[in-house]
């Protein structure tokens, strides 16, 4: 899904364009620099690859090709709601894929996208570690243990209704 920048994302990219000025050039800082463009960012928009690029004297298909190559990377932006969903073994056997689909189908969203709003990304990950809670799911900095299709639902629905009350509180005031 392409998202167009954020004032929040231009802000980001003139902070990057002067660190990545006073960087060594090299093919040997492309890593770098990419990891430097993600810290500031959050992730790595195409113009973030062409600053990379340019200042290496590379082409951006091939800063591209290198990121794509490592799963470190991500090309949408984070979603204010990260959604993880446990793929560990304990998981996984109860039902985890299941989850992360209703997740997929009820945000419209594939893993590792991040919804137009971004409001919701969400991403596979392994165990964290409370399997006797399984199928288990991240919201954020919350747990949510014996996930089911319904809890999904609810989940979801309660950060909307939060964000459109959050959102009524704002303008009265
Ligand atoms: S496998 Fe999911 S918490 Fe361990």
């Amino acid at each position: 899904m392409e998202h167009s920048l954020t004032a929040e994302d231009q802000a980001h990219l003139e902070i990057l364009q002067t660190q990545i000025k006073s960087s060594p050039k090299g093919r040997g800082q492309l890593i770098p620099l990419l990891q430097m463009a993600q810290k500031v960012l959050g992730y790595l928009p195409d113009d973030a690859l062409s600053l990379v690029a340019d200042h290496l004297s590379v082409t951006r298909s091939e800063v591209y090709g290198v990121a794509s190559f490592y799963n470190q990377f991500r090309f949408d932006p984070p979603g204010k709601n990260p959604v993880k969903v446990c793929m560990g073994t304990a998981c996984h056997v109860r039902g985890g894929e299941i989850i992360l689909e209703n997740f997929e189908r009820k945000l419209e969203i594939r893993e590792g996208e991040t919804t137009e709003d971004r409001e919701f990304s969400i991403e596979r990950v392994a165990c964290v570690g409370c399997c006797a809670l399984a199928p288990v799911a991240l919201m954020g900095e919350t747990l949510h243990g014996h996930m089911a299709p319904s809890k999904v639902e609810g989940l979801v629905l309660r950060v909307r209704v939060e964000k459109e009350k959050a959102e009524r509180e704002a303008s009265k005031s």
